[in-house]
């Protein structure tokens, strides 16, 4: 221990030893005067005002293209070209105009007052390292405003559209069940355990109220609300095809061909496995669905096609604000 003791006692020594060798400050006298080097050039301050600026408008541009509802990959472009430009940015500041570096030298004594201020003034200003830190900080603001648009926009997509027309369907009273191909569909052509999707005759096959599968269960087997009772003629039921989880299609019917170990008829979005039980006004039985799949009554007309006997019995697809769990 006292060796150790010994041994670190001679090193400070030598090093003071060392200071007072070279001319340094002795460690109780005065402070010498300060030179600083710093990285910032008027050009790399240039590059990261433009390079921050770019990332705003590219951000920004997120926003516009999303409501020129362009595709999904120019929206990712714009968003990853705004990221890569800030990056990028960010790198050039921190290189070449954050300072990299503070040196500490000795100089001669400053006598003349004048010549005193005029090199505090250099070295406080090459410490300070950032030049033109107004433009910096405005193109810093674009930059921000850009990335605070482009995280912000999709947030617009959430929910319907103002003024769309999610909730609104063409189903009304008599309108003809159409196949895809526009021809009307007989009752007779579903047999039990039968699954198709219909349309509303003379609408938009695209519209999201539109498509309803139809299925055909056996009479005894259906088990509707009091006042739907009369919406199933024959065992035939309609129900919108638009998931009530996310808006997939509903496009699995799932029927027991063995009764005894099989589950009951279900209709199945394959997108998250949202199940809803036909039988009994499409209640949601599993998955992430928060409401039953809307119901369209039916009729069979005198002519034997299907025809609906109402409207949808609710808002076609998601659950949102505005359409209440049921
Ligand atoms: S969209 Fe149908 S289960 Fe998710």
């Amino acid at each position: 221990m006292n060796v150790l003791a010994r041994a670190l006692a001679a090193a400070v020594a030598l090093r003071a030893a060392r200071r007072g060798a070279s001319g340094g400050p002795a460690p109780d006298g005065p402070p010498g005067p300060e030179h600083r080097t710093a990285g910032a050039s008027p050009a790399a301050t240039r590059l990261v005002a433009v390079l921050l600026v770019l990332t705003g408008c590219a951000g920004a541009a997120v926003g516009v293209l999303l409501a020129l509802h362009a595709s999904t990959q120019l929206l990712g472009l714009a968003a990853a070209l705004a990221f890569v430009l800030l990056a990028v940015a960010l790198a050039v500041a921190s290189f070449r105009i954050v300072p990299q570096e503070t040196a500490v030298e000795d100089r001669p004594p400053v006598t003349d007052p004048q010549t005193r201020a005029a090199l505090t003034e250099t070295v406080r200003a090459g410490g300070d390292g950032v030049s033109r830190r107004a433009l910096l900080g405005g193109a810093a603001g674009v930059a921000g405003a850009g990335l605070a648009t482009a995280a912000a926009a999709p947030l617009a997509a959430l929910g319907p559209r103002p003024g769309g027309r999610l909730g609104e369907s063409r189903w009304t009273t008599g309108v003809p069940l159409v196949d895809e191909h526009g021809a009307p569909i007989r009752a007779d052509a579903l047999e039990v355990g039968a699954f198709l999707t219909a349309f509303p005759h003379g609408a938009d096959p695209r519209e999201l109220g539109s498509p309803v599968v139809v299925v055909r269960l056996r009479p005894e087997d259906v088990s509707l609300p009091p006042g739907r009772r009369a919406w199933a003629p024959q065992g035939l039921l309609a129900y919108s095809k638009i998931c009530t989880h996310a808006g997939c299609a509903v496009a699995l019917f799932r029927y027991p061909l063995n009764e005894e170990t099989s589950t009951s008829p279900a209709l199945v979005c394959p997108c998250h496995y949202s199940t809803f039980d036909p039988a009994r006004a499409a209640k949601v039985t599993f998955g992430p669905a928060g409401r039953p799949l809307p119901q369209l009554p039916l009729r069979i007309a005198p002519d034997g096609t299907l025809q609906a006997a109402g409207p949808l019995s609710g808002p076609v697809g998601p659950a949102w604000w505005g359409v209440g769990h049921s």
